[in-house]
């Protein structure tokens, strides 16, 4: 790499990092650095590329993007049949958006390198006893045991070689013929076949009419096979994602070659830190939390510094408000963001706003709430004549109980049967496409 080019990308270390873990060890910090340094790639900078495309298309109105997986990723959950269950669950989704929105939905997982968490509190006490905070995977072990909680920087490779296979899954399903439209189309017609889903029959037998009139008309279903998924997670972890910063050899310039789309935390989004100092060099497309404290000109700053040039789709303001404050919130940002002529696209995350704690003590939201967020977010932008542009969820293609509600009503008591997440509970299968059929119902009733 260029030196000046290397020093342009390790400026961030000058700046405040937050939500870091404390390496204990910086030898091996070094040596797990190199290490990663040296591994292949895991995207290439022409598919970041191609996403870029897409977010701008999505900026303009002409696509929806539907961005979808687990809070964290855990090592030891990353089977084929877990990773399988989620992939079908994010095209089960995309066929029913596609039909809501009549517009091509760009699919975005929230994998294959979803393995670093932000976290409120630095430690955590059990019964007197303080260890450092669980960080994911990539950083330490979720045991509640001095061992596992140590910052282990060979973690991170861990993480690249876990991301690696989770990729390759990705890749031989979506080209296979497992994302046969047809077949996904089966299983969506599986579901509504549970009379606790009846109320989305008319949809499902809508999309059955318009799949049967594409291959009337003579649709390749055969090239329909094949579908893009784009990989992505939260660049929390900045000695990760500099080591996984590359040249791309076409044109000279660095891409964050650890997913194609990468996004900035609340808790990490300040113009002045470390996070949006890295990530303005590299290529990619890039998401922003925001969350209902942010000013919008504290967004704009670091849409200044992330996209200089005002590029469509370079930027994706991922709202995450909370439906009590979507409403009330979001119309500024969006009249400050239009104001200054930003294509961005706006992304719905109707999860992380939405979080709170039972009197049993768990972490959970509730499908309802999530509904009405939704619904909050697409009224203000309409009425702001912007675009909708996307959907960011947190979801398990498996039975698990963690969030309450939905058709098959989740209670209280249904939380303790399957609670499996470690950081924050995700829709199950059957949430994640009530979801999808209740905003492509949405889509239909605006259109
Ligand atoms: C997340 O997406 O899991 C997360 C921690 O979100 P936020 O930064 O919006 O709180
Ligand atoms: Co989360």
């Amino acid at each position: 790499m260029e030196p000046h080019i290397t020093a342009r990308l390790d400026a961030f270390k000058a700046f405040p990092a937050a939500q870091q873990p404390a390496w204990p060890d910086q030898e091996a910090l070094a040596a797990a650095t190199r290490a990663l340094a040296a591994k292949p790639p895991l995207v290439f900078a022409g598919e970041a590329d191609l996403l870029q495309a897409k977010m701008s298309a999505a900026a303009r109105g002409e696509a929806f993007v539907l961005q979808g997986g687990d809070c964290a990723e855990i090592f030891a959950e990353s089977s084929a049949d877990r990773i399988r269950n989620k992939i079908r669950t994010v095209l089960q989704m995309a066929v029913v958006l596609t039909y809501g929105a009549s517009l091509p939905v760009v699919k975005v997982g929230r994998m294959a390198g979803q393995y670093a968490k932000p976290r409120s509190s630095s430690f955590e006490t059990r019964d007197g006893v303080t260890l450092a905070a669980y960080r994911g995977d990539a950083v330490n072990g979720f045991e509640f045991a001095e061992e596992s909680r140590r910052f282990d920087p060979w973690r991170m490779v861990d993480a690249y070689h876990h991301s690696a296979s989770t990729l390759n899954l990705i890749r031989a399903f979506t080209m296979g013929g497992f994302a046969d439209l047809r077949l996904v189309q089966e299983w969506n017609r599986g579901f509504t076949a549970n009379p606790a889903y009846a109320r989305y029959e008319e949809l499902a037998a809508q999309i059955d009419k318009a799949v049967r009139f594409m291959a009337a008309c003579g649709a390749d279903f055969e090239a329909l096979k094949i579908v893009e998924f784009f990989s992505s997670h939260e660049a929390l972890l900045l000695d990760y994602e500099r080591a996984l910063t590359r040249i791309d050899s076409r044109g000279g310039q660095p891409y964050d070659c650890s997913a194609h789309f990468l996004w900035i935390g609340e808790r990490t989004r300040s113009p002045e830190g470390a996070h949006a100092e890295l990530l303005r060099h590299v290529r990619n497309p890039l998401g922003v939390k925001v969350g209902p404290n942010a000013h919008a000109s504290d967004i704009l700053r670091l849409a200044d510094k992330l996209d200089p040039a005002h590029e469509p789709g370079r930027i994706s303001l991922i709202a995450r408000l909370g439906a009590s404050e979507v409403r009330a919130v979001l119309p500024g940002l969006v009249r400050a963001v239009q104001a200054a002529q930003r294509p961005v696209v706006w992304i719905c995350d109707p999860m992380h706003g939405n979080t709170f704690t039972t009197a049993a003590g768990v972490k959970t939201r509730r499908f309802d709430t999530v509904i009405d967020e939704v619904r909050g977010f697409f009224e203000v932008l309409r009425e702001a004549h912007a675009v909708p542009g996307g959907l960011h969820v947190e979801l398990t293609g498996d039975d698990v109980t963690e969030v309450l509600g939905g058709s098959e009503d989740i209670d209280d008591e249904a939380l303790t049967r399957r609670y499996e997440s470690l950081v924050d509970p995700r829709l199950n299968h059957q949430q994640a496409l009530e979801l999808a059929f209740q905003v492509a119902e949405l889509l239909r009733a605006e259109a």
